[in-house]
């Protein structure tokens, strides 16, 4: 059964050529057991008519601000808290700018404003508008706020051009709305998480680190929860908040990290290492401030433990996902780990993009496990972390079955 199923659905449209696909979308949803409620604006209107939305979704349409035949008169807030979920499809780079602005002066931006429901925005536009540092900016300040963005395809578009600002198609638009969704998934399991960078000491005042944020960490730690697992997360020194009735243990070693991961392993179900953990520390850390006497400066270094082989291998019982931070041959690569360190599945990640991996807000990654695999597409990291959660908790009962 589909996630969306006896889901409220508002579906915003806003003034875009792309306007014809949300009668599609209405339809889609539909089928997949929700309802629709739409919210057009002034421009839209221009595009698609009301009384098409209002017969394909079986509802009144809503285009005013104050509109005198809902109670009260104040038809944003009714939605607003009907809604279980906001997509907005189109979104043209007008409606982007006053979301991003926090803007309320018509009916959708006011609908946006007062909901506590995701918002899932597919944006749709000429490639020179989207392309454009305003919009940019706008995007990601939307992005800032928790909203979901999917960026727009490249393309043939209406105007002749041809460059990204193609809204995606709807199947793309159903499929993440549907990853929204807590499907309980996970629930009655313990799953143990490791996030973030280590931090090796030189001496008292320096380390040797790397550039992990803890991002795709800390959102796998959410979305193990939203799917109803018990979640601890170790963590090594990040500056983002722990989610909610998650457990946080911080460290700064790979040698602490194992031992807290050691720890919780036996009495968890799931493990999976996100960690950037450093895989050599220096040998010795020089009690006291490194001078800089010389022109170069020799350090011996030593293998840090593997704490995902480790765990592998003192935890038979444990489901374990490991991922693959790689700048070349990344299948190859994955492969090998995933077969080396004994893993249920594997997350490989081209780190070589700075759109995506390390201190990004977003990913794209491939999922490689026994007898299969699953591409998934750019999206935020808190979208890539449902699908991952979404995939392994199939492979897990399944290994389990
Ligand atoms: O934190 P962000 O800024 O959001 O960035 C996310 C990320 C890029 C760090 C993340 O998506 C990622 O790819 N994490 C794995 C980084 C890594 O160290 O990969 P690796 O290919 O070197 O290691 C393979 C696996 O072994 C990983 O699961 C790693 O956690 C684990 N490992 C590695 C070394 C070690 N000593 N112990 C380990 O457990």
């Amino acid at each position: 059964m589909s996630n969306l199923s006896n889901k409220n659905i508002v579906l915003g449209v806003s003034g875009s050529i792309a306007a014809y696909k949300s009668a599609e979308l209405i339809r889609r949803l539909q089928d997949s057991g929700a309802s629709v409620k739409v919210v057009m604006t002034k421009s839209s209107v221009e595009f698609i008519t009301p009384l098409t939305m209002q017969a394909l979704s079986g509802n009144p349409v809503h285009t005013e601000l104050l509109d005198e035949a809902s109670e009260r008169a104040m038809s944003h807030i009714e939605l607003a808290r009907w809604a279980d979920i906001l997509i907005i499809a189109p979104a043209s780079a007008n409606l982007i700018a006053k979301l991003s602005h926090g803007r309320a002066d018509d009916l959708l931006t006011a609908v946006c404003l007062a909901t506590s429901a995701d918002i899932l925005i597919a944006p749709a536009m000429n490639n020179q508008m989207w392309l454009n540092r305003a919009t940019q900016k706008n995007i990601s300040e939307l992005k800032l706020m928790g909203h979901h963005v999917l960026a727009p395809e490249d393309g043939k578009q209406a105007c002749g051009e041809t460059g990204p600002g193609r809204m995606v198609e709807t199947n793309q638009i159903i499929s993440i709305a549907n990853t929204l969704f807590s499907s309980g998934s996970l629930s009655g399991t313990k799953v143990l998480l490791t996030a973030g960078p280590t931090r090796e000491p030189l001496d008292p005042i320096r380390y040797l680190s790397n550039y992990s944020s803890g991002k795709m960490g800390f959102a796998l730690a959410e979305a193990a929860r939203s799917a109803g697992a018990e979640v601890t997360l170790v963590t090594g020194p990040v500056s983002l908040l722990t989610p909610k009735y998650v457990v946080r243990h911080d460290i700064e070693t790979a040698q602490d990290m194992l031992k807290a991961c050691v720890e919780h392993a036996s009495s968890c179900d799931i493990f999976i290492c996100c960690a950037a953990v450093a895989d050599y520390r220096p040998r010795r850390r020089e009690p006291q401030k490194i001078k800089k006497n010389d022109a170069t400066l020799n350090m011996e270094m030593m293998r840090n433990p593997d704490i995902l082989s480790n765990i592998t291998a003192q935890f038979e019982q444990i489901f374990s996902v490991g991922f693959a931070a790689e700048t070349t041959n990344l299948i190859e690569n994955a492969q090998q780990k995933l077969l080396k360190k004994k893993l249920d599945l594997i997350v490989a990640n081209d780190v070589s993009d700075p759109e995506i991996g390390f201190d990004s807000d977003h990913n794209e990654v491939l999922l490689l496990w026994a007898n299969g695999n699953e591409k998934l597409e750019q999206a935020s990291k808190a979208i890539i972390s449902k699908q991952i959660i979404n995939r392994l908790a199939l492979i897990y009962h399944e290994n389990r079955s």
